[in-house]
């Protein structure tokens, strides 16, 4: 398992009184594995996900990540343990506006301790998978938003982490836009084997999924139906992509 989540609490205090956001959650993920956190706004997915990259600590209990038990950590180390380990695609982007591209997406990987040069190296490859090979010395600002995610994808995988964690990624981009960014996330973190967990509100993730996961107040709960159901409709475009491609073939 890559990440293991034991009896897990998390509260914040809100003015008079204490608001558990989760309430001893048991979970956890396998190396390789596309998971999706569904739930509604203020259910706790980006408390999940800040958990498991240890942005933010719990109450109690015990997180385990890649072999780590970043609950007995402190900083530095779980910076230090994030470097390493995981990658992480924010809804809003988050590039820095002064640096180009290439500069946004080698950060992670120079902060490895790797030189300059390599950086760029192995920053223009990444950049090619994403498609933006021709874009290394744009400011982000002149970039669309699908760019935009496509370059935080870059980013988080330039440092080849185990873990991605992706916060509604597409959040704030327009359906058609959404779902090739999805599409490439999903390509590019099977491709190279990693686990990725994303909290969304967009269904149309589920046929894609490995597990599908619900927060439900204050649980974690796996939604077996929904990942039923998401694989009848996968199965269907495949289908109904092989038909067409069978049709087309028959013209020939
Ligand atoms: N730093 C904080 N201080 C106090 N309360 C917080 C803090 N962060 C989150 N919360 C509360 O914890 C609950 C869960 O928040 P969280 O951001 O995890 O929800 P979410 O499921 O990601 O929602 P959304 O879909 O809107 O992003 C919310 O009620 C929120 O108000
Ligand atoms: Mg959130």
């Amino acid at each position: 398992m890559i990440v293991k989540l034991r009896n897990v609490t998390k509260k914040y205090q809100e003015a008079e009184r204490e608001r558990v956001v989760l309430d001893s959650v048991d979970a956890s993920f396998a190396e390789g594995e596309f998971a999706v956190l569904l739930g509604p706004s203020g259910s706790g997915k980006s408390t999940v996900l800040n958990l498991i990259s240890g942005v933010d600590q719990a109450d109690s209990g015990e997180i385990i990540v890649c072999d780590t038990t970043i609950t007995s950590l402190q900083e530095p180390g779980l910076t230090l343990f994030r470097r390493d380990n995981v990658g992480i695609i924010f809804q809003f982007f988050n590039l820095i506006p002064t640096l180009t591209v290439l500069e946004n997406i080698i950060l992670p990987f120079e902060l490895q301790g790797n030189s300059h040069k390599a950086a760029r190296q192995r920053g223009q490859t990444v950049l090619e998978q994403v498609g933006l090979g021709d874009r290394a010395d744009a400011f982000p600002d002149r970039l669309s938003g699908g760019q935009q995610q496509r370059v935080a994808i870059a980013r988080a995988l330039v440092h080849e982490p185990t873990l991605i964690l992706a916060d509604e990624p597409t959040g704030n981009l327009d359906p058609t836009t959404g779902k090739a960014v999805v599409e490439l996330l999903l390509k590019t973190t099977r491709d190279a084997g990693k686990t990725l967990i994303m909290a969304t509100h967009s269904m149309e993730i589920v046929p894609y999924a490995d597990r599908v996961f619900r927060i439900d107040d204050g649980k974690l709960v796996e939604d077996t139906q929904r990942l039923r159901k998401g694989a009848e409709i996968r199965a269907e475009l495949e289908s109904q992509l092989h038909n067409q491609y069978e049709m087309k073939m028959s013209e020939i």
